[in-house]
């Protein structure tokens, strides 16, 4: 059975690890940071309980689970098992080009490596390595376990052996692919960091309340969710980091929304933290239902 290694327990890299564990593989879950894995631990849990319960797993999916999920601290140790690598830490390059280093170093030589990046480049990150023939974004969006699309962008070097095993792994988690070539912001984040940040400079011109403009948002243009209640679940430090990267890419269009910087200042990071633009002290640490 392949060893999929997803790196960082965050919002994304707990939904994945819980996807790839439901579609059969061993997984093992790496963070630098005890506590990210302990939440990441209580959350996943909870995802396969009401996964039997709701009659979306089977007995055998609930009770192999335990066996084939690891969680470690230990970077090099789970790389070095590694057959596939699923990276999901903050979008910030410097961490990346750090964390692709080391996964290059204790890897073996076969694996392959996916960055979840929502806007940065799969050819630079692929520079970090010796192998850039085998590295590929794999853009999951959030809610993963609820999500269908997976978007894979191939780098500059990415090789078709890299693509083709990307797509497998992809439907074998039972999503959907787009492959697409590189560009700043891929399809998706290009559209959905502008959604968000142009509803920040409403918040901040005075259009109206949170609700107010979720609501006109959803009933209007039909959109399941409202840009505030998004951005929560996304993440306002996610949000805005990809926007700063955007932004410096792209131009003026993406210039992040002062009140947006404002709120990560604060520490109103959304979900995750409690607190974004909406209140969630009541359910502290819980990004997925
Ligand atoms: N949040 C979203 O909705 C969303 C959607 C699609 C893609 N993404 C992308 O996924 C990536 C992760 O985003 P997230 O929202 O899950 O972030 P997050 O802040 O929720 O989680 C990041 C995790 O990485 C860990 N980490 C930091 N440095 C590390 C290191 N050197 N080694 C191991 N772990 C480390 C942190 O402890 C944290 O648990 C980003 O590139 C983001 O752009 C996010």
């Amino acid at each position: 059975m392949k060893n999929i290694v997803v790196i960082g327990s965050g919002v994304m890299g707990r939904g994945i690890a819980y996807v790839g564990a439901v579609a059969g593989f061993f997984v093992t879950l790496v963070d630098i940071n005890e506590n990210q894995l302990n939440l990441a631990k209580t959350n996943i849990e909870s995802l396969f309980k009401k996964g039997r319960d709701r009659g979306k797993l089977s007995r055998a999916q609930y009770d192999n689970y335990p066996g084939n999920f690891h969680y470690t601290t230990n970077l090099d140790e789970a790389f070095e098992q590694a057959d596939f690598i699923i990276e999901a830490v903050p979008e910030k390059m410097d961490i990346k080009r750090a964390v692709f280093k080391k996964m290059d170093e204790f890897a073996p030589a076969h694996a392959l490596f996916a960055t979840n990046t929502s806007t940065m480049s799969p050819t630079e990150i692929g520079s970090f390595t010796r192998r850039p023939e085998k590295v590929i974004a794999m853009h999951f969006f959030n809610p993963v376990h609820k999500m269908p699309l997976v978007e894979i962008v191939r780098g500059l070097e990415t090789n078709d052996e890299t693509v083709e095993a990307t797509i497998e792994l992809t439907h074998a988690f039972g999503k959907e692919t787009v492959v697409i070539n590189e560009f700043p912001g891929f399809v998706t984040s290009r559209i959905s960091a502008l959604v968000g940040n142009e509803a920040f400079y409403m918040l901040q011109e005075g259009l109206g309340t949170p609700e107010e403009i979720d609501r006109a948002i959803k009933l209007g243009l039909n959109y399941p969710m409202g840009p505030f209640e998004l951005g929560d679940l996304v993440g306002l430090d996610t949000r805005l980091n990809n926007l700063k990267y955007l932004h410096e890419k792209l131009g003026e269009k993406y210039r992040p929304a002062p009140l947006l910087e404002k709120y990560v200042n604060a520490g109103r990071l959304g979900r995750k933290s409690g607190q974004g633009v909406y209140d969630y002290s009541d359910q502290l640490g819980v990004n997925v239902k």
